[in-house]
């Protein structure tokens, strides 16, 4: 942006940030869901805000309170946040990922209430792959044509490879501009205020940030700004 003393990178730049997760019906009543609470999208919402960006959400369910003052959307399932961002990404300078996607979602919603019928008959519920969202806008908007892909990723490390790894791969798989993730092995992350993010970028970047949400997703923005937004129009 011009404003490059104000808020750095950011300033006057369209930012859709998603948030919170999806809602998968299985009737009228029910749905699969997930624990995303929204606050650390809501803390990037939040700073980019500061930061003079123009920011657009659209919000999943949350367990917080959503910004009156930033524009928002409400989704809920999964199908419909990608129909909102077909919608927005095209005008965004940056598009941040932090919804949880149900990577599943019901094959059929009853149009009535599943009812228990007999005495100890469980239903089956048949599940079919709900899109890879990002990954689609990648697939959309080539590096460098669109808006900046920031993905999120929640991983744990296992004999196969370090947190870093399997983040590393997803960056690479998914073709986003970067990944924030979250180390989640010692039960961080989830509803809780605490919080450490490894950024790792494209171009083969790496940084880290560890504080509150609002501080991580401050340091985290000031680092996102600096790798991807600088120099572009
Ligand atoms: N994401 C998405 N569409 C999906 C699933 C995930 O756009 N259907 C996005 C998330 O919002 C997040 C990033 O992809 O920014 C990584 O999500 P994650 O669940 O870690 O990745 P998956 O590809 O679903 O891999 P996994 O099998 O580990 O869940
Ligand atoms: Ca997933």
């Amino acid at each position: 942006g011009d404003d490059g003393a104000a808020g750095g990178e950011w300033a006057g730049r369209r930012v859709v940030v998603t948030l919170g997760g999806t809602r998968e019906p299985l009737d009228p009543v029910r749905y699969l869901g997930n624990r995303s609470s929204g606050k650390q999208g809501l803390a990037f919402a939040r700073a980019l805000t500061a930061l003079g960006a123009d920011v657009r959400v659209i919000a999943g369910s949350v367990e917080v309170e959503l910004d009156q003052a930033i524009p928002t959307r409400r989704i809920a399932t999964a199908l419909e946040l990608e129909a909102a961002l077909a919608e927005e990404a095209p005008h965004a300078d940056a598009v941040i990922m932090a919804a949880a996607v149900a990577d599943f979602r019901p094959a059929r919603v009853e149009g009535t209430k599943i009812k228990k019928r007999g005495e100890t008959g469980a239903p089956v519920i048949e599940l079919v792959r709900n899109p890879d969202i990002i990954a689609g806008l990648a697939e959309r908007f080539p590096r460098g044509t669109g808006p900046k892909l920031v993905a999120f990723a929640a991983e744990t490390g296992d004999s196969q490879g370090s947190p870093e790894d399997y983040a590393a791969a997803k960056l690479e798989r998914k073709g986003v501009d970067a990944i924030c993730l979250n180390d989640v092995a010692e039960g961080r992350a989830f509803g809780q205020d605490e919080n450490r993010i490894v950024v790792l970028t494209a171009d083969g970047g790496r940084f880290e940030a560890q504080g509150s949400k609002d501080e991580v997703a401050r340091r985290v923005l000031e680092a996102l700004g600096e790798a991807l937004m600088a120099g572009s129009p």
